[in-house]
């Protein structure tokens, strides 16, 4: 198995998308939730919506935000490469969050960063080629007695070790089948 790599922004197709009309009304009522000159604060939950949508947060995508807030491009870029929850590049259908924090790190973290690495042949970042997984780390993921953690599909997956992660991979699998 081969794997597919992240791309930089500057790599990626860079035609202007448009936004169906379900996307736009969920992005009007957002921000009518916000006061007149405050729309920017809408912006977190326009990411998500985009993601949702796209499955990922391109540039184009970003910058079509932008336009709908009527602020600067790089205001988007630079909130949306701050949260690891923003997939910069195409993902797989499962997107696997490994956190990497002090906490989870003095409990082994890095060793099962380095299994699913070695048992799914990616590095972080990296999606398989069958479109299955990506695997990237996060920041403390606020389950800190609970590591090391993962958290997939908003799901929190604790106290790794390298049988629990065989068994998680193992069982997404099986779950694709059914979709
Ligand atoms: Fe890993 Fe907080 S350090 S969840």
């Amino acid at each position: 198995m081969h794997n597919m790599k992240a791309t930089s922004p500057s790599q990626q197709d860079l035609t202007p998308v448009e936004f169906n009309a379900e996307m736009m009304a969920e992005i009007n009522r957002v921000i009518a939730m916000f006061p007149e000159g405050k729309q920017k604060s809408a912006l977190i939950r326009i990411l998500h919506i985009v993601q949702t949508n796209f499955g990922w947060t391109s540039v184009p995508a970003m910058n079509k935000v932008a336009e709908i807030l009527n602020i600067q491009p790089i205001e988007v870029y630079e909130v949306a490469t701050f949260y690891t929850m923003f997939h910069l590049n195409p993902v797989g259908n499962y997107v696997f969050e490994v956190c990497r924090t002090g906490p989870c790190m003095l409990v082994g973290s890095d060793d099962i960063i380095a299994y699913i690495e070695n048992k799914l042949n990616i590095k972080v970042g990296e999606t398989t080629t069958d479109g299955m997984f990506t695997l990237k780390t996060a920041e403390c993921l606020g389950a800190c007695g609970y590591g090391p953690v993962l958290q997939c599909q908003y799901k929190f997956h604790e106290h790794l070790t390298k049988e629990k992660v065989d068994e998680i991979i193992e069982a997404y699998r099986q779950a694709s089948l059914l979709n």
